[in-house]
């Protein structure tokens, strides 16, 4: 069984992760001028995600023993995020292009992590399930908005 430690770093791990993604996007408007409304609007869902990840951190320092580990190690945050904070320095450089820039945030929506980021947890916890749920759905989403850049840029 997982500590309460444990389960605590994963929280801290989710939320690195939405931060780091916030950061990613509002890098993203300076190289894409014409979408800046659209990459703050996904910048602010991902800071509110941080936010949803933070409320299931109290809840698990509240009820540890409701909790256990979802599917994630924190290594594959660890990556996922270095992966990101990469990506990141080379947007601010201008060493990426946006064709480049696009394709990786459609595969980072579409990787294992944020497809399934809703079983980040398990818990018989029907606040927090929906909580996690809620980011579920946002992260769908955003593949949409992604993807509708995408076609725009690319016509
Ligand atoms: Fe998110």
């Amino acid at each position: 069984m997982a500590t309460q430690k444990e389960l605590l770093e994963l929280a801290d791990l989710f939320i690195q992760n939405e931060e780091t993604l916030a950061e990613f996007y509002l890098a993203c408007q300076d190289l894409f001028p014409s979408y800046r409304e659209q990459f703050l609007d996904l910048a602010k869902q991902e800071e509110g995600h941080a936010r949803i990840f933070a409320q299931v951190k109290a809840a698990i320092q509240e009820k540890p023993g409701a909790f256990s580990p979802g599917r994630f190690f924190p290594q594959t945050l660890q990556v996922m995020i270095a992966g990101i904070r990469q990506k990141i320095g080379e947007l601010r450089e201008r060493k990426l292009n946006s064709n480049y820039a696009l394709t990786y945030m459609m595969d980072t929506e579409n990787s294992l992590l944020e497809g399934e980021i809703a079983k980040a947890f398990q818990t018989e916890d029907n606040q927090v399930r929906e909580l996690l749920d809620t980011v579920q759905r946002a992260t769908a989403a955003h593949r949409e908005t992604l993807r509708a850049i995408l076609l725009q840029e690319r016509k």
